[in-house]
């Protein structure tokens, strides 16, 4: 019922030369959009060749990996969302744990970002961070749940629907070594609990929810196997073509 989803967040990497060359090695090779959905969240600059490669190729989605809550004005520096929208971006990620981090973003902020990029007609892939540290308090509030239904808050059931919940444990991302499938699905099942919980059954059978942190394509087919895991949501591994297609094939 849900259509799996696998993002590849190429973080702040790769030269124009490289995107053609992705761009290029990736045609054909991706697999049919009605079983498997594939996007690209692609650093501000290269969204304009991202989405004009989208045009023509439906087997790939242009996603960015986050921009400002207001539509324009004096922001200097910052993204629109109502800009990217009428570029033809699709997704918007929102809220991953290095934005967090380096560029102090508050569950606030990101509610606010979140509402931004439904008003536009786009879809958000709010992240959840998870730290090993919380993890092991297993207070579930402060888990994963609490960014979650932060960024969710004044969010109708309709636009619910739509969005994508990204699972990323900062544990795991960039470290070669993924959470366990028996990890994965403990927070993923949690998450959809809380969707549930927020909306109701219909709703929480409908968002999909993906992990990122260290998935290649090894461990890809585990991954996908848990029960409340829709996709995959790979940094490393999407920087390479060859790798993006194995993951997402
Ligand atoms: O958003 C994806 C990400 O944070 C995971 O990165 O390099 O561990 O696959 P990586």
């Amino acid at each position: 019922m849900r259509t799996p989803f696998i993002v590849g967040n190429w973080k702040m990497n790769l030269t124009m030369k490289q995107v053609d060359d992705f761009l290029d090695t990736i045609k054909g090779q991706l697999p049919d959009p009605n079983n498997v959905e594939c996007a690209i969240a692609a650093s501000s600059i290269y969204l304009d060749k991202l989405t004009e490669y989208c045009k023509n190729d439906v087997h790939l989605k242009a996603a960015a990996q986050n921009c400002f809550y207001k539509n324009s004005g004096a922001y200097t520096g910052e993204v629109s969302p109502m800009a990217i929208a009428d570029m033809g971006v699709s997704y918007v990620m929102l809220g991953h744990s290095e934005r967090r981090k380096y560029f102090h973003e508050s569950n606030q902020m990101i509610n606010k970002k979140v509402k931004a990029v439904l008003s536009n007609g786009m879809v958000p892939i709010i992240c959840c961070d998870e730290t090993m540290a919380k993890r092991k308090t297993y207070d579930e509030m402060n888990w994963v749940v609490n960014p979650v239904i932060e960024a969710l808050k004044g969010v109708s059931a309709e636009d619910a629907k739509k969005i994508v919940i990204g699972y990323e444990p900062s544990w795991a991302i960039g470290t070669g070594k993924s959470a366990s499938g028996k990890e994965i699905e403990e927070a993923c099942f949690l998450i959809r609990e809380t969707i549930q919980d927020l909306y109701g059954k219909e709703v929480s059978d409908l968002v999909r929810i993906v992990y990122g942190g260290s998935v290649n394509a090894k461990n890809v087919k585990e991954i996908m196997s848990q029960p409340d895991v829709d996709g995959v949501l790979p940094g490393t591994s999407s920087l390479k073509p060859e790798d993006f297609i194995k993951i997402t094939n």
